[in-house]
């Protein structure tokens, strides 16, 4: 029997507390404009702000990359991306702000001649002061010779005061050391405070949530400890595979694909201390405090940390699939994982014999992302012998998607005559039209330079530093074999004894 938290509204009776910033006037230049990231995710969440209303007043999109075409045919392609019911007379103002220039990434010269012109007229025209996005949505490949001609070309403007910024797209590297030479390259060109590394998993609603539910409400801090939290679960389940992106996943692997930035991300906003300010560098030096205290694997007994697993053919809801060895573009005996549970200890006070479990795969049964917070059991069960065992302790649950939102399961007793305990959910969603996609959320962010969602090079880095040594060791056998795992079920069942070792079980996907 569900019960609803009621939801504080922007009604008479209860006033949302909201922070209200409008963002700079400010043209975005997008590189890469001809791709798929551009055109299905991009354009659309810039195309939803504007008629939102959120974007500013002055404002243009600038696409720009290597194919030929005109504007005209520019915003054909984006157009075709919106939804069938997109308002033809919006879609006509909003195009209105769309151009495009082809460019040759490595050349400085290109970008002299291509962009050096084009931006200052059409900041003229928009009112935008020079205030300007760079935003980086080519292969990383491409990064460098961005990256470097913008710096060449004398368009970083990396001046104090300047308001030049960079968005960066995951991945961000691809070990340490590239992720480390990555951030050279950029910290040459631009300042810290300039540079916006997306992960667009913390634009979620419910991850935002996070800090504000801990810090705001004085029920759960005092229990959000080694002393009433029994372990902490954290899934990112898909049902999709690999789709179109052989190239890139054959290369990277479930581990630098989730674990290296959105596994990691979610656990330092689970595990934090509360900052003194609810500000982007003190946010985000709470956090890198979480991947400091991250006990190292232990490279030589792995396979008690980390199960992993690759999908072989299987059912997804209801359709047949085929395993990940038979998509287009993977090698016939790919021992890459497109699964992986690990066991994190954080080694600090308030988290001392906690386990963090995580895990996450691709063509599983069920799509979600969650974080589990599970309660120790009451000290004394008085009901043991009335009931039996078998009764659930209590469990916090952060949806992230689908269905943003938290619950909340507890016992209580079934109504009528008999004693009898039953499990029970409080249950708060948020209610779909009041949300920002997350791409929208990290344009606006970016638009208004608030760095709170962007991860910044430490965090990065301290990731980067816990994960290669396990990712290195796993690609030369260590952890033992991959499991397959049929595309539709819960993942191997090798990460069924991660947990049952400790005598705990995972949620039910
Ligand atoms: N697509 C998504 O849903 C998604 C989601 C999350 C993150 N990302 C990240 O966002 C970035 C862009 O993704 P995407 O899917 O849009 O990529 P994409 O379609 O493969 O590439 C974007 C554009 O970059 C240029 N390009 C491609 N390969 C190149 C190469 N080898 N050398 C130089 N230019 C090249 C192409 O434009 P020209 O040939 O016209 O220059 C292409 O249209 C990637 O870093 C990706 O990991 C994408």
């Amino acid at each position: 029997m569900p019960s609803d938290f009621t939801r504080a509204s922007t009604t008479d009776e209860i006033a949302t507390v909201c922070r209200i910033e409008t963002p700079k006037n400010c043209g975005l230049v997008i590189f890469g404009a001809s791709g798929d990231l551009t055109r299905r995710k991009l354009v659309p969440a810039i195309y939803r702000l504007y008629r939102q209303r959120l974007l500013p007043k002055g404002f243009f999109l600038l696409g720009v990359s290597r194919t030929t075409m005109d504007s005209e045919r520019f915003r054909d392609l984006v157009h075709e991306e919106l939804p069938a019911d997109c308002d033809e007379g919006c879609w006509l103002q909003f195009a209105r702000l769309i151009h495009y220039r082809s460019i040759d990434y490595g050349d400085a010269g290109s970008y002299r001649a291509n962009l050096s012109g084009i931006l200052p007229a059409l900041e003229k025209e928009a009112g935008t002061e020079g205030n300007r996005i760079f935003y980086l949505a080519t292969p990383p490949a491409v990064y460098e010779s961005v990256i470097s001609s913008l710096h060449a070309a004398g368009l970083a403007g990396n001046d104090q005061g300047s308001r030049t910024r960079i968005v960066i797209e995951k991945p961000f590297g691809s070990d340490l050391e590239s992720a480390r030479q990555l951030n050279r390259l950029l910290l040459g060109a631009f300042r810290e405070e300039q540079i916006y590394r997306i992960d667009h998993y913390l634009a979620k609603e419910t991850v935002q949530n996070i800090l504000m539910f801990r810090f705001a409400n004085s029920l759960f801090e005092p229990l959000w400890n080694r002393r009433y939290i029994d372990h902490v679960q954290i899934t990112a389940a898909e049902t999709i595979g690999i789709e179109q992106r052989a190239g890139y996943y054959e290369g990277a692997g479930v581990v630098r694909d989730m674990f290296q930035n959105h596994m990691f991300q979610l656990l330092t906003l689970t595990a934090m201390e509360p900052p003194s300010l609810f500000s982007a560098s003190r946010v985000r030096d709470e956090k890198a405090k979480v991947l400091q205290s991250i006990r190292p694997f232990r490279l030589d007994r792995l396979d008690g940390q980390i199960v992993t697993g690759q999908y072989g053919p299987g059912v997804v809801s209801g359709n047949t699939v085929r395993g990940y060895r038979e998509e287009t573009g993977v090698a016939p005996h790919s021992a890459v994982p497109t699964y992986a549970a690990m066991k994190v200890w954080i080694d600090n006070w308030r988290w001392q014999g906690v386990p963090f479990y995580l895990r996450s795969g691709k063509r599983l049964g069920r799509q979600g992302t969650e974080i589990a917070v599970c309660f120790r059991p009451v000290p004394h069960m008085m009901f043991a012998q009335s009931f039996g065992g078998g009764i659930s302790p209590n469990a916090l649950i952060l949806r992230v998607q689908p269905d943003e939102g938290i619950s909340l399961e507890m016992q209580a007793k079934n109504p009528g005559s008999r004693m009898c305990l039953m499990p029970v959910t409080m249950n708060f969603s948020y209610p779909r039209e009041v949300t920002l996609s997350a791409y929208e959320r990290v344009l606006l962010d970016c638009m208004e330079g608030d760095q709170m969602l962007f991860v910044r090079d430490d965090g990065v880095d301290l990731s980067w530093e816990i994960l290669t040594p396990v990712i290195n060791a796993m690609e030369t056998g260590g952890g033992g074999a991959v499991q397959i795992y049929q595309a539709g079920s819960a993942g191997p069942s090798a990460a069924d004894s991660l947990l049952e070792n400790d005598g705990k079980k995972w949620r039910s996907l």
